[in-house]
């Protein structure tokens, strides 16, 4: 039997500990690993294999929901740790040799670049340089965290190193936004059903909301964060991707390519932003925080309006907004529809009302809301009712990390859920000039918000001045 080796490189690091071994550790517990796996830590510090299997049995009590001590031992005998300094090409042959000794035959590698982003070229060419990417009896896969580049160029670049040593259908490109169960139901539930992909157009829905709020600030990634600013870190990533599967056409197949064709179309379709298209601010106290210049025009947030030029979309906007240090911890998808062409009733609370408000709740509500109005009893006259629909109470299954089920893909060459050249390098174009635009803010600072509040003021204006309100969504939280 072929063994499965995961190479995780800066296996010292948070991500590591924090997101990947639990994740490892979960699909071993449900057996969905393959049998002969070999999960090899790779960074600089000095461990043996059992301090490595020691410290990470620490953060496991912390990050593993009921720590099943057994279970932990078995699977810690499947881990192993060759120190090494990966961007050294003079360091390979004794990791190789280690490698192979540890996998004791022909192996299948995924190698999972969990370092600092300036790391991802030189290890790759290392890793070609060495012939580490040779499909030699084994397959040989790579999985690479975000940020891909930090604008258009420097995706291109990187993809370019990439594809030196790489195949494209060999990359796994992590937005672990996909790996979510609710943004993959988005798919389920506009293409398993019948009755929602009739309105699912121009034709009945007015305008679409996407939201991502956090609670976290910067904390101690000052020195990431300053340099990236919410349009990097969350925009061109996690609510593009969250914006492509709400507004795809069906693929084909539900298979890697056919999925992230229709994906792309839709990137290529969206009208380069306008102007007065976005709108960016900062909480009050973020210059403050360590590691932030002073003068620093960094957005903590922003609310951008994206409209796609394409028959399905034409004239519908797509309104997104994301920030830190914002009341709630929400991610929500709401689609708003148009009002009833001719209205019989009132609206008992006095508002016009009659426009049905779909929510796809991401998280931490894991759900789909449907608003309708209903007749209240006694009166000639409607009022909101809900549909609710969560995921807690209709499955017993656990919905699980983003990680679980994006590390199982790569193994078992999925890539459907990855993100690829062509889509990051049109992500990229899209933000580019956004991003420059927040850069230089008109020479002025961004808008300010407070901490725990919903955002600057600004933002409510922003929508207000297409005739639209930020739709309460009726998820948990919001
Ligand atoms: C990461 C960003 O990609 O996503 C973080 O770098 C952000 O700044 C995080 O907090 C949000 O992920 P989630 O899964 O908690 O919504």
């Amino acid at each position: 039997m072929t063994i499965t080796s995961i190479i995780i490189f800066g296996a010292s690091g948070d991500l590591t500990r924090r997101k990947l071994i639990p994740a490892l550790f979960h699909q071993y517990q449900r057996k969905k690993l393959p049998e002969q796996i070999r999960i090899v830590g790779v960074s600089r510090t000095k461990y043996s294999h059992d301090d490595f299997r020691d410290e990470l049995k620490e953060h496991a009590k912390e990050f593993v929901k009921k720590l099943d001590e057994d279970n932990w031992a078995e699977f810690a005998k499947n881990i192993y740790y060759c120190p090494s300094d990966a961007a050294k090409i003079e360091e390979y042959d004794e990791l190789q040799a280690n490698l192979e000794e540890i996998e004791g035959g022909e192996a299948n590698r995924l190698y999972y670049l969990s370092v600092a982003p300036f790391l991802y070229a030189p290890i790759i060419q290392n890793l070609g340089e060495a012939g580490m990417n040779k499909e030699n009896g084994g397959w040989r896969r790579i999985i690479i965290e975000k940020p891909f580049g930090t604008d258009l160029e420097s995706a291109k670049e990187l993809n370019k190193v990439v594809h030196n040593t790489f195949q494209e259908d060999q990359v796994y490109r992590i937005d672990h936004y996909l790996g979510k169960e609710t943004a993959q139901n988005i798919l389920f539930f506009r293409f398993a059903n019948t009755i929602f992909e009739p309105v699912w157009s121009r034709n009945y829905i007015d305008n679409v909301q996407i939201t991502v709020a956090e609670t976290v600030d910067v904390g101690t990634r000052a020195d990431y964060y300053d340099k990236a600013g919410v349009l990097r870190d969350m925009f061109q990533n996690h609510i593009l991707q969250l914006l492509m599967l709400v507004a795809m056409e069906p693929p084909a197949s539900f298979n890697a390519t056919a999925l992230r064709n229709e994906k792309v179309k839709v990137l290529q379709s969206i009208r380069p932003v306008a102007n007065g298209e976005a709108i960016f601010a900062q909480y009050a106290d973020y210059r403050k925080a360590k590691g932030v210049a002073e003068k620093s025009v960094t957005p903590t947030y922003a609310a951008v309006k994206l409209q796609i030029d394409n028959w399905r979309w034409k004239g519908v906007p797509f309104y997104l907004r994301s920030g830190k240090a914002l009341k709630n911890k929400v991610t929500k998808i709401v689609v708003e529809f148009k009002s009833p062409p001719h209205m019989l009733f009132k609206n008992a609370v006095g508002k016009p009302g009659g426009r049905n408000i779909l929510s796809l709740c991401i998280q931490p509500d894991e759900g789909i809301h449907l608003q309708f109005e209903a007749k209240v009893p006694g009166e000639q006259a409607f009022r909101t009712a809900e549909l609710q629909f969560h995921y807690s109470d209709a499955f017993s299954e656990p919905t699980g990390d983003a990680y679980e089920r994006l590390i199982l893909d790569a193994i078992e060459g999925d890539a459907a859920l990855f993100t690829r050249s062509d889509e990051i390098e049109a992500a990229w174009a899209l933000f580019d000039p956004i991003i420059a635009r927040s850069e230089h803010n008109h020479g002025t600072a961004p808008f300010t918000y407070q901490r725990g509040s919903m955002g600057p003021l600004q933002a409510d204006e922003f929508i207000a001045e297409d005739g639209r309100v930020w739709r309460k969504s009726g998820c948990v939280h919001e």
